[in-house]
This record gives structure tokens, sequence and C-alpha cells, in this order.
């Protein structure tokens, strides 16, 4: 297998609107950006990854971009992200941008072009279609949005109307039209020519729309998707970007692809028709859920065990993993899996789990202290357009307020978008003035000022175990074999590399329970690489594995 960087790397995401405020408007910003360099490097980053900077109305955060080429005033300007730029690279960082080309904004200037008629050049850079039904007063066919009722938006001026499978402000681009993919590659050539490195591509697998448009098999959010998830022409359009693109820079892109499994992502990233270095999958993080996180059921061990070993596996000596367990998308990931009551045990022991597994690791701002869900007590005081929208359905069906509340506080991606906890003053040091989001009030007890302090922390052994990983090439390129797949108590794996062997054992009881090592493996002989514990068992062939507990050994 090549050992290109980006195997060997951790990559740290930024959320720009909640990482650290650098101006005192209460959101966050470049400049706060630039402040924290040094502690993101600290951590063993070796890359950051931007949600989107770019100008926006914000009806999905960032994720609605209004051009392509600048950097939303809310974060600064192109000679401040440049400045945070160099500072990355003089650091040894490489930077990545997130690349939303499924969609635009509505306020996007081809999207207002687009509205001047069937004569506009634009026009066909979105998917205008007429009506259906007699009077044409019928939606040109039955999808619905994932974030917001139907898929289809009509226009009086037009008398038609466009397509938006996410948001009403994130008309669709047609990709089929060359001139689309054109500017995409556009977009790639700016950002790259300025130095960035490469990018993360959202909702990749949506970019080709089945000819016709056919309706799509009735569910109650998102119908249609099997006529543009992994469309037809996906593939060879993510393939000319890649052609176009690369041959001219060294540039790493990872997709973002819901409801693709093991066998698609290989298709995608493996061999020599590869279009992407990565795929960020979704089937781990359904393991308290069912399909998407709203959905929720109680935590599955054996699922989420069996989700991660099918990627192991699948993509073992032919592509790459991304490891990740947070990002803006989903709850925190201790409320999730892990334990609030045994906060810092299974904080680590989830970080253990995950990042000594083949594949990079990816880890979210906030995630190395441990930040938790949040609590809200109205649905009026979150701000995301997906749990509105969940509202409107749960309410549909039946569900009180107190319920769908509750259920939005367990379940909402806002979870992850409270802002970082720096500090213990006032808004968790995050800003001077009232953020623009509710700060999580266990920021007293959780933030990084206080984790730097204390040497047992979350942070320290997120370090401890990101040097772990990169000074033991095992856990990098090793071969990846579960034991005891059927534990409802223990993940428990080996890695196999040049002759060397490393065990990672992981509880997620929450109280002591008998573990006996696999076959084959004397533990006495191994050398403890790291531990959530501080005292290692005397006899640990047969020991009794405390709650949460996490132990790597390795044997040379
Ligand atoms: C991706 C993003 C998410 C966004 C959606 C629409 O899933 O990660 O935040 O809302 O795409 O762009
Ligand atoms: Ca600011």
């Amino acid at each position: 297998m090549k050992n290109e960087w980006y195997k060997e790397a951790v990559i740290y995401q930024i959320w720009p609107r909640s990482f650290k405020d650098g101006n005192g408007d209460g959101i966050g910003d470049l400049q706060g950006v630039l402040e924290k360099l040094d502690y993101i490097k600290s951590l063993g980053v070796d890359c950051i990854w931007f949600s989107p900077l770019y100008p926006s109305p914000n009806c999905d955060y960032g994720y609605d971009i209004a051009d392509y080429k600048d950097i939303s005033p809310d974060y600064g300007d192109l000679a401040l992200f440049k400045q945070v730029l160099d500072g990355a690279h003089e650091r040894g960082m490489k930077v990545l941008m997130d690349l939303v080309v499924n969609h635009t904004s509505t306020e996007h200037k081809w999207f207002q072009e687009s509205l001047k008629g069937k004569d506009n050049p634009y026009h066909d850079y979105y998917f205008w279609r007429k009506g259906k039904g007699k009077d044409g007063k019928k939606p040109p066919n039955n999808w619905l949005s994932t974030f917001e009722g139907g898929a289809w938006e009509y226009n009086k001026d037009l008398d038609e109307y466009y397509l938006h499978v996410f948001a009403k402000g994130q008309p669709d681009l047609n990709m089929d039209n060359p001139k689309v993919r054109e500017e995409v590659k556009s977009i790639m050539r700016f950002w790259l020519d300025m130095g960035v490195d490469g990018f993360r591509e959202d909702v990749i697998t949506f970019i080709s729309k089945k000819e016709g448009l056919p309706d799509g098999f009735p569910l109650p959010i998102a119908t249609g998707v099997e006529h543009y998830n992994k469309g037809p022409h996906c593939h060879e359009y993510l393939t000319e970007f890649r052609k176009d693109i690369m041959k001219d820079y060294d540039c790493f892109m990872v997709g973002e692809s819901p409801m693709t499994n093991s066998k698609d992502a290989l298709k995608y990233t493996a061999g020599d028709d590869k279009v992407l270095d990565m795929m960020i999958s979704f089937d781990h993080m359904q393991a308290d859920c069912f399909i998407t996180d709203t959905l929720c059921t109680p935590f599955n061990l054996k699922k989420m065990k069996k989700a991660f070993s099918d990627w192991q596996y699948k993509l073992n000596g032919r592509s790459w993993n991304a490891l990740y367990l947070e990002n803006h998308d989903h709850p925190r990931i201790i409320s999730r899996y892990g334990s609030e009551k045994f906060w810092k045990e299974s904080g680590k022991m989830l970080a253990t789990m995950c990042y000594m597994q083949c594949g990079t690791p990816f880890v979210y701002q906030g995630q190395e202290i441990g930040m938790l869900n949040n609590h809200l007590d109205s649905v009026d005081k979150f701000k995301d357009v997906v749990t509105f929208n969940n509202e409107k359905l749960f309410k549909k069906f039946g569900f009180s307020d107190a319920t769908y509340l509750k259920i939005a506080n367990r379940t909402s991606r806002e979870n992850a978008r409270t802002p970082v906890q720096w500090d213990k003053s006032k808004y968790a040091g995050f800003s001077s003035v009232e953020p623009w989001f509710s700060v999580n009030p266990n920021y007293k007890e959780i933030n990084v000022k206080q984790q730097e302090k204390d040497k047992d922390s979350i942070l320290n052994y997120y370090r401890k175990l990101l040097k772990v990983r990169k000074e033991n090439k095992i856990f990098i390129y090793g071969d990846y074999k579960e034991h005891f797949p059927e534990s409802n108590d223990f993940y428990v794996y080996e890695r196999t590399y040049e002759g060397k062997r490393a065990l990672v054992i992981c509880s997620f009881a929450d109280e002591t329970k008998t573990f006996r090592a696999p076959a084959g493996f004397d533990l006495t002989k191994g050398k403890l690489l790291i531990s959530n514990y501080k005292d290692a068992p005397a006899k640990p062939n047969i020991c009794a594995l405390r709650p949460y507990e996490a132990r790597v050994y390795l044997f040379a």
C-alpha cells in the first residue's frame, strides 16, 4: 500500500462559527483560529478541515454558499484566511476546505441569474421544471427534501419549480451541465492555487440525479433519494474532477457519503480508478439510532462493532478509512456511546477504541476535552433547520412538545455546535459578549484551560493517544482482526504489522466485568502502551475490567 501523507495524518475539524470569537461579536472567526493554531498543533494534529467559511445567508450555517471564492465577513476576509493558511503551513499542518457543490445558496449569483428566465445561461445550472397536473400546480415529482418538506419550490414569475433536496435555500446544481462542472473545477483551482491542500466534499454522492427525475419510493423524508444517491454519473463526474485537477496538484479528497456501505466505498476509493482518497461513512454512527440520529434507540454495542469491523475488513489493503466519532452533524459521542457519569473514563476509552483502528483520525472541535450534549429548555432556543423540520414531523405523528424537546436535546446535531469551552470565565472564554448560540452550562467543569493543567485530563489523553499512534506504525498500517464480536461488554481487536502484534481492549460496561484475554495472547508479556486507568492489573490475562476501561498492549 502506498504511504500517502494523509494515512499518517490526524485531521482536526473546525466548525468556525463556534470555535473561537476573535473580534468580540459573539461569532467564531478566523482571528480566533489564528490565536489557537498552536493549541491545535499541540494536540498532534497534521491537518485542519474547515467547515464552510464562505459568504452564506446561513439557512444551513454555511452549507448554503453565496460565493465560493470568498470568505464570509462573519469570519474575516481572504487576507486573513491566507494568514491562517500560512500559519498552519508554518506549523507543518495542512488545510482542507469544505467543497459544497451539490447545491448553492439561493443568494448565489448563478441562482439569481437563473431566476431571470429560460434564456439566461444560468437557468440550466439548476433543476428548473414545469409543474404537473392539469393546471400545472403540482410539483414535478414526489420527491421530499431531507430538511424541509417537499423538494420543489415554486417560483411565480417563471411558473416553474426548482429542486432542493436539502433546505429551500439550497437549490441543487445540475451537474449534468458541463459548464457547472467547469465551475466546480474552477473553485477547486482557486483554493489549491492559494495553497490549500485538499477538500472535504459535502454530500458528494448526491451530485448526479437520474435522468427524467422519476418519482421515488414514498418515505417520511428524502423521498426520491434512490434516484440521486450514487446516481448514474456520480463516479464519472468525480473522475473528471480528479483527473483534471490531480494532474496539476497533489491534493487530497475525502467525500461525505450518507447511505453508503463499505462495498460502495471501494468503488469510489480503491483501485486505479479511485475518485476519492477516503469516504466519511455513517454506518458506525447508527448504533443508537435507525438510519438518522433522530430515530433514536438504546445504544447497541454489537451493532457498532459490526459496522466498524465491516469497514476495517473490506477496506484493508485496498482503500483507507476515515475514523471519526463526532462532527458538526451528530450529537456528542460521550453522551451517545459512552457515559456522562463515567465521563472521563468513557471519553478516553472511545478515543482509544476508534483511533487505534486502521485509518485517519478525525477529531472534532471540543471532542478532545470531552464536551457533552447540551440541554435546552425550549425548542425555540435551537437554531437549525433540521431541528425545526423534525419538530413538524414529530408533531404530525402526534408527539407532544415536551417529548419532542427531549428528542431534540438527545439527537439534534446542534449538540455539537455549542461554543468551544476554553476556560471558566463568562461565555466559556469563547467570546467577550453573548455568543450566537448557547454555551453548555457545564463549561466551568469542562474546559481547555482546566484540562491543560490536569495531567490526567481527556485532553492530555488525546495528545498521548495520538502520539502512540504516530510512534507505532502498527496502528497506522497494521492489519485488523476483531475478537469476541458477540460480547455485549467489550470491543477487542488486534493489529498486526511486520511481525508485531497489538491488542486493543475496550470495555463499554458501566460496571466491573471479568475479562479473559483472547487465545494466543499473554498480556503479561505485552507492553502496556496506554490505558485510561492509572494502575494496570497485576494478572491481566483474567482480570476485572473496570467501567469503560481501555488498554492497549504491544507485543514486539
Ligand atoms: C452535509 C453537511 C451538513 C449539511 C448538508 C447539506 O451533510 O455535513 O451539515 O447540512 O450536507 O449541505
Ligand atoms: Ca467574531
